[in-house]
């Protein structure tokens, strides 16, 4: 009999082509739409299933585990993040896991240095101007921002990603490399980066940026006490999870110009509703959620994705395990 898999969403046709050539292994059943898996609908869909490819708009807790019962073997996640996997319940029940590490940094690290220079140089703000008449002349104070020559970086989580967006920061002239974590990385000195402790990192840096993982270390560290202690003219950027960030906290800070701007790609919740009080600043520019979304990226994922729940499937290697 085969293996069942369940697939939460529509996804590049890379992965797809992999399953369709592995015919004797599994039979797929997919939510075969770009919109979330309704959460009944993931309850009852997974039952039974030997595999679940997910993404990380899906929660998956003790709730789903049991749904899904004994047969299941491989959870993989078409994501490098994984807090949204219960992982002591996936462990417990010695449920493999795989996810997408490496093939996201590039295309995320670029997505990160865009929204920073978009944020800092006022590009949103800049475009809505010349649709809306605000561009009467060339101004000498008008629309004036922060470039980064000469300016210090602080980067929260010197990780893969982390250490991309710093070697893609450095040739724009900047002077000094913060970084800070749990530990000190060897590779740091790759981009010159300078382990400091984190209030250090907040009050000397010119440009703050987030790449850490989600933990319970991380949760809400970017709160009022964080804020209070940036430059009047920094700026603070997240691609990484939106719960690092206390976002009432961001609010007031932009508001009340204790910050100059901040740009996230990452929000809670996601999406963010449209009439939340951080989308009524300018100084604030918040993307979909879109670090990995090149063609070429999301198409590598997905094989990645598909090649990870096959191996697991069959108890064979997973090109990137994660090891709990
Ligand atoms: C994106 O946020 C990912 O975890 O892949
Ligand atoms: C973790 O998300 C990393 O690759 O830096």
């Amino acid at each position: 009999e085969l293996m069942k898999v369940f697939i939460t969403r529509r996804i590049p046709e890379e992965g797809m082509k992999i399953l369709s050539g592995a015919t004797g292994v599994c039979e797929v059943s997919q939510w075969d739409s770009d919109e979330p898996v309704p959460r009944a609908e993931l309850l009852k869909r997974v039952q039974g299933a030997h595999g679940l490819l997910c993404l990380l708009s899906d929660k998956i807790d003790a709730e789903v585990l049991d749904a899904a019962g004994p047969n299941l073997k491989v959870i993989s996640t078409m994501s490098v993040g994984f807090d949204h996997l219960a992982l002591d319940e996936i462990k417990k029940r010695g449920i493999r896991i795989g996810y997408t590490p490496d093939v996201l940094t590039d295309a995320t690290a670029e997505l990160t240095v865009a929204l920073l220079l978009a944020t800092a140089r006022r590009l949103p703000e800049g475009v809505e101007e010349v649709k809306t008449g605000g561009w009467s002349s060339w101004k000498p104070l008008w629309l004036c921002g922060y470039g980064l020559s000469g300016s210090t970086v602080g980067v929260i989580g010197l990780g893969r990603i982390g250490m991309a967006i710093a070697q893609r920061l450095l040739p724009f002239g900047v002077k000094r490399l913060l970084y800070t974590g749990r530990t000190a990385k060897a590779h740091a000195a790759e981009v010159n980066g300078e382990f400091v402790p984190l209030d250090t990192l907040v009050s000397e840096s010119d440009f703050i940026v987030v790449s850490c993982s989600l933990t319970p270390e991380t949760q809400g560290l970017c709160d009022e006490a964080f804020f209070s202690k940036m430059k009047k003219t920094a700026v603070f950027i997240n691609s990484s999870r939106g719960a690092v960030v206390n976002q009432e906290d961001l609010y007031e800070a932009l508001k009340s110009g204790q910050i100059a701007a901040a740009g996230l790609d990452v929000t809670t919740p996601e999406p963010l509703p449209t009439n939340h009080p951080l989308l009524t600043l300018k100084n604030c520019v918040v993307l979909p959620h879109i670090g990995s979304a090149t063609y070429s990226t999301r198409g590598v994922m997905s094989a990645l994705t598909v090649q990870n729940l096959l191996g697991g499937l069959q108890g064979l290697d997973m090109p990137s395990e994660l090891r709990l």
